[in-house]
């Protein structure tokens, strides 16, 4: 039987409402957590890989970032790779220092789970039927089911921290709700294999096949990607025909290639851009991929949800400690700054590296403009670093 009261119910206890929940513990504020699915699914999911400089001080803060430490690997550049070469965007340097950790989020969400079982903070794992009530009182309550059994929890807020397809979203009545969508043509076929890194850096490669991305997660795990159709099937594609299309792509006219490996996951995203504003509605409140996605060029997906936690907990914080509700008013406003900025940067990448089926010759050498721009002009390749590392935005 969970309990029946808290200060926060949080819904979703993916990267967001785990963090939220960490943070918020570490205030002193309680709080619960309502997921549908089990803590085992949630770590099955495979997903991005790069952590802002502000992202993991934040992990440092929330006490969870040891393994980061130990196992991230510090990254000071990225390539970029079109017409055969490839061309170093040096972010360190043109950020006046600022790296970027490549570390898994599954690592981040399990790093985060075992952090909330050492406090014993209350997870309710495969909640049924989820749904946040009376929020725009002064007392709202969530239900839930769990193994056929009805529950409720009163709290003082609802953080809606349910990814894209969640309840909380959908609750707030339709009239406050505007929303902002661009659904591309194309996806990303994903590939996890056993094999050395095929670079020191990661190299994102603007090829008139598509576009490919090879990162990585360890010394002995490398996690690449090439453009394809999103309706496509991983059926379709054996191994041999996914190293044949990632070498075309992305090796280079002096002879440096991807490195094969034992593939051991296929997987197929789609991409899409989407903002809802707002973010809030009386005493809900919307964080992570429940209130934006971005497409996952510009790595920009838990960052975001993180910056959006980091604000978050701040305004609860302030009300709690100080009986300040301006923050809380505020919040997604403020979010929204760093958001729609992400948000172009996501786009201005996906748009300017991908094959557009359809596009004329003159779009497709402005594409290579832009590109010899970014790599050439070192104010163009500022514009690229201090996005890529995280802009900081006023009021944040
Ligand atoms: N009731 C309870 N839980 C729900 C419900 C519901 N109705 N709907 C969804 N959930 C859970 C999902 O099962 C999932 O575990 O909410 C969680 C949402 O987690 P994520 O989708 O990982 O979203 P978030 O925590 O905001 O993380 C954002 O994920 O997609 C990436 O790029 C994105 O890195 C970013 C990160
Ligand atoms: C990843 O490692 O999964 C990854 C890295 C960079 C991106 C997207 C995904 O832009």
């Amino acid at each position: 039987m969970g309990p029946n009261r808290t200060q926060v119910a949080i819904i979703g206890a993916g990267p967001s409402g785990l963090l939220l929940g960490q943070l918020l513990h570490k205030a002193g504020i309680d709080n619960v957590i309502l997921e549908r699915r089990s803590g085992q699914y949630v770590l099955s999911r495979i997903r991005a890989g790069v952590l802002e400089q502000t992202t993991a001080d934040l992990l440092d803060e929330a006490g969870v970032s040891a393994r980061m430490h130990r196992e991230g690997l510090l990254h000071d550049g990225i390539e970029l790779s079109f017409g055969g070469a490839r061309h170093r965007i040096d972010l360190r340097a043109l950020t006046g220092g600022k790296q970027v950790v490549i570390y898994g989020q599954t690592e981040v969400t399990h790093d985060l789970m075992d952090a909330r079982s050492a406090f014993g903070g209350a997870t309710i794992y495969e909640a049924d039927d989820v749904v946040p009530h009376d929020f725009d009182s002064n007392t709202p309550f969530v239900t839930y089911r769990r193994e056929g059994i009805a529950h409720e929890l009163r709290c003082d807020f609802i953080a809606g921290c349910d990814g894209y397809h969640g309840i909380a979203r959908a609750s707030v009545p339709e009239e406050s709700l505007k929303t902002y969508e661009r659904v591309y043509p194309f996806g990303w076929f994903g590939i996890l294999c056993e094999g050395p890194p095929s670079s020191d850096e990661l190299i994102y490669a603007r090829h008139d096949r598509g576009f490919a991305l090879i990162s990585t997660r360890s010394a002995n795990v490398q996690r690449m990607y090439f453009q394809c159709d999103p309706k496509d099937s991983v059926d379709n594609w054996s191994d041999d025909r996914i190293w044949a299309e990632l070498h075309a792509r992305v090796d280079s006219h002096d002879g440096q290639h991807v490195k094969d490996g034992k593939i051991f996951q296929k997987n197929i995203v789609g991409m899409r851009s989407f903002v809802s504003a707002t973010m809030q509605h009386g005493r809900l409140f919307l964080a992570g991929d429940a209130a934006h996605i971005v497409p996952p060029t510009g790595a920009k997906g838990m960052n975001l949800a993180v910056a959006d936690v980091r604000l978050l907990t701040k305004a609860l914080n302030a009300f709690y400690v100080e009986n300040r509700s301006d923050l809380l008013e505020r919040y997604s406003e403020t979010a929204l700054k760093r958001i729609w900025r992400a948000e172009h940067f996501s786009y201005w990448m996906t748009s300017m590296m991908h094959r557009i089926e359809g596009a004329s010759p003159f779009e497709q050498q402005l594409q290579v403009a832009e590109l010899e721009y970014v790599t050439t002009s070192r104010s163009a390749a500022t514009v690229m670093a201090e996005n890529y590392v995280g802009v900081a935005v006023p009021q944040d």
